[in-house]
Formats: C-alpha cells, sequence, structure tokens
C-alpha cells in the first residue's frame, strides 16, 4: 500500500495512546495500534501528544469579527444592546472589500489553529444583503481550506421592519444553509414568540436547520426557548435546531429549568452556548452579586443534548477580545460552569469539537476509516492538558494536507497568509 501521510505514536482524545493514523488523498484510510506496511510519502511522530479532529465552531459572526474599532467607535457600556446598537450604526459603512478582508483574515486565523468549521450568522438587515453576498463569496473560496455555513440573522428582529421577512427569504435562496432569529428582540413578546412559529415554519418548508439567538439576556421568565422547543417537536424538526446562548436559563427558577430542559432533549434540540462572550455580555445590570450568565451546559449535557460552545465574537461592537481559539472557550467554560472534574473538562474539548460538527451536519467528520484526513496535532498529551496549555497547534491537516506548522515544530513552510502567532500558515 501507498500512503500519503502516515502520524505515528498519537494519542487520541478518548485516551487511547500509541495510535497510528493512516492517510490515503483525503481520506483517513486506518486507526490503530499498528504502523501498516507501504511506502509513505510524509511521516509525522506526534510524540505521544494529542490528535484530534478538527475544533470546529458552531456559533461566530464572520461579518462582524474584526471590525473592532470601525469609525473609532466602541461599546463602552459592554452590554448586548449597545453592541447591536453599535453594528447597525457602523455596519451601512462597511465596503464589500472591507467585509471580505476581515472574513477571510478571521479563517486564515482560525485554520492556524485548527479551527476548521464554523458556523456562522450572517445579518439580513441591509435591503442589499451585502455582508450575505461576500460570505457566500468567501464560503466558496475558502471551501477547500474551512467549513463555512451560513445562518441567515435578522439582527434587529424578523418584526423590526417590514422587508425584513422578504430579506431573510431572499438570503436563503441565495444559498444559505439555515434559519436564524432573534426573539428576545423583537418589538413585543409576544411577536417574539411568533417569531420562532414563523421561522420554524420557514425551515420546515425548506427542509432547512435552525439556529436562533434564543433568550440571550438575564430574565428568568424569558421562555422563548419553550416555544422552540415545542416548534421542534411539532413540525418534526428534531436533531435540527439549535437554541443559541439561553442565558435567560442560567437566573430561570429550578424548577422551571429542569422542567425545559427535559421538554428540550425530548425534542431533540441542541444548544450553542457561548462562554466568553456570555460571560462578558450578561450581568451588567447587577450589581453583586453579578450573575454568570452562561446556560446551563453540565445539565444540558446530563440530559442528552448536544452543547457546542461558541467563541460568537472576536474584536467586534460584542467584544474586545480574542483569538479565534477554541481551546480559550473550553477554558472559559470550565471556570464558568465548574466543569471541573477530570471527566469534565474533556467534555469542554468535546464541545469544541465533535458535538458542534454534529450540530452542524459536518460529513466526513471524525477519526474513523473513511473520515476526511483533517487533523489537528496538539501542544499537550490529552484534552485536559489542551485546555490548560493553549499553545500553537503543532500542525494542522485538511484532507491529507498540512495546511499548518507551529514554529516550535521547527519545519518550516512558506508563509503565504496570516495566522496564529507561532504558526506558519501555508494554504
Ligand atoms: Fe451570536
Amino acid at each position: 500500500m501507498a500512503f500519503d501521510l502516515i502520524i505515528t505514536n498519537a494519542t487520541l482524545p478518548d485516551g487511547s495512546t500509541g495510535q497510528t493514523i493512516a492517510v490515503e488523498g483525503e481520506r483517513i484510510v486506518y486507526v490503530g495500534p499498528a504502523v501498516p506496511a507501504g511506502d509513505v510519502i510524509e511521516t509525522i511522530d506526534a510524540g505521544g501528544r494529542l490528535v484530534s479532529p478538527p475544533l470546529v465552531d458552531a456559533h461566530f459572526h464572520l461579518d462582524a469579527t474584526l471590525a473592532l474599532g470601525t469609525d473609532g467607535k466602541y461599546n463602552e457600556s459592554g452590554t448586548l444592546a449597545e453592541g447591536i446598537a453599535l453594528w447597525d450604526e457602523i455596519r451601512p459603512h462597511l465596503s464589500a472589500e472591507n467585509f471580505k478582508r476581515r472574513a477571510v483574515e478571521y479563517c486564515h486565523l482560525a485554520i492556524s489553529q485548527g479551527l476548521l468549521a464554523i458556523r456562522t450568522h450572517v445579518d439580513v438587515t441591509p435591503v442589499n444583503l451585502l455582508g450575505v453576498e461576500v460570505l457566500l463569496e468567501v464560503q466558496k473560496e475558502m471551501a477547500p481550506h474551512i467549513d463555512l455555513q451560513l445562518v441567515a440573522f435578522p439582527q434587529m428582529g424578523y418584526f423590526s421592519s417590514p422587508q425584513m421577512a422578504d430579506n431573510l427569504n431572499r438570503a436563503l435562496d441565495m444559498g444559505c444553509n439555515v434559519v436564524g432569529g432573534i426573539p428576545h428582540l423583537e418589538p413585543t413578546y409576544e411577536l417574539g414568540q411568533e417569531s420562532v412559529q414563523v421561522l420554524c415554519r420557514i425551515a420546515a418548508e425548506r427542509g432547512l436547520m435552525v439556529d436562533l439567538h434564543c433568550d440571550e439576556n438575564d430574565d428568568p421568565l424569558s421562555r422563548h426557548v419553550e416555544m422552540l422547543a415545542y416548534e421542534t417537536k411539532r413540525l418534526g424538526l428534531q436533531r435540527r435546531v439549535t437554541g443559541s446562548h439561553l442565558t435567560s436559563m442560567h437566573s430561570m427558577d429550578n424548577f422551571y429549568a429542569s422542567r425545559l430542559i427535559t421538554m428540550m432533549a425530548k425534542a431533540e434540540m441542541h444548544v450553542a452556548a457561548n462562554p466568553l462572550a456570555n460571560m462578558f455580555l450578561q450581568g451588567r445590570f447587577d450589581t453583586y452579586p453579578k450573575r454568570r450568565g452562561l446556560t446551563r451546559i453540565p445539565e444540558l449535557l446530563a440530559a442528552g443534548c448536544l452543547v457546542a460552545m461558541g467563541h460568537d465574537s472576536v474584536l467586534d461592537p460584542w467584544y474586545p477580545l480574542g483569538r479565534g481559539d477554541m481551546l480559550d472557550v473550553a477554558f472559559m467554560a470550565v471556570h464558568a460552569s465548574h466543569m471541573s472534574s477530570r471527566s469534565a473538562i474533556p467534555q469542554t474539548f468535546a464541545c469544541v469539537s465533535e458535538m458542534p460538527a454534529e450540530i452542524m451536519g459536518l460529513e466526513g467528520y471524525g477519526l474513523a476509516p473513511g473520515s476526511y484526513a483533517d487533523l489537528v496535532l496538539h501542544e499537550a498529551t490529552d484534552t485536559i492538558e489542551a485546555v490548560r496549555l493553549r499553545l500553537p497547534r503543532r500542525a494542522v491537516v485538511r484532507r491529507g494536507k498540512i495546511v499548518s506548522r507551529s514554529i516550535a515544530s521547527e519545519v518550516g513552510a512558506p508563509v503565504i497568509g496570516g495566522g496564529f502567532v507561532g504558526t506558519r500558515l501555508s494554504l
């Protein structure tokens, strides 16, 4: 046999050590303890380090990323409301070139850190749908390097303006993959509930997935997620619906929350929590004690829901920090959600890799023979150490080819793109 790439002496996310991963073309053909005989073009000795499938971000905003400080404007209060108002103010001044440059730059940053799939919400508020047009172009151009999934997202609310319904439908006609929404921002509570019903119906009719920003506030009585779970089951959308943020669940009455979690699990709903962004944005109206503003991740996982932990924002009107490293997101969740046990820390790693991959329905994801040879060689011996250290990834493989190496790995590769400090990206 002939192999394009063999990685030896790898530790896998499940803890198994001394593993070999053999690649032919774009696919993994062998995973196991033996080293298969045959000609090999490139061999990497993992030296006992962790090799995982790619990191995945199921909740991001590529249209707004890296737009921090546009026109000299910043979110001074740190609230979600000021972030939305600021975005609405600067968005009309952003050109197609500006949208594209920032999105591509972020993709380079992501790839160099082994983040090879992103679900991005794209604002469909402007009638010309410029952000949608540009991101569809970026999705196509970057497809060899990174999987992008686009959510048609009415950022200001589906019922906020007369043209929004048409904008959303046109964005879906243009090729957006997922139906988005933001019920808690609708003009009234009732319209928020109605938006959930309308958006789920659109998804059912079009055969699409749903991903709603839902109850992203500290209001214990915010109840749109209940409607989302109900509609998911009623319309037969099981495993196709994600509730994003769900921060109100942090503040809910414990009895009601346990009933709601059961309802969500029965509807086979998914969840996208955003530990960095929501630890930053929520609790802003509290004095002391300040609530954490994060949904109930351990309880949702225990009930059987798939939970993705998303980055949400990097250097934009909502979050002035971030570097596109999903291990930072997992690290925050360990603290903010008390996911600190020997079994919980690896769970946070799964929430930035295999769980969001399943939520996004990524084809060929994983380490089994037949999966795409998309791999990350970490500078760590296991998932706990990866989350603890968060060092530059030693190597990133996309479709069987090494696309980024850390400078620490001492193997030169031409630098033709951006990327994370300490890495060499060669797309
Ligand atoms: Fe978001």
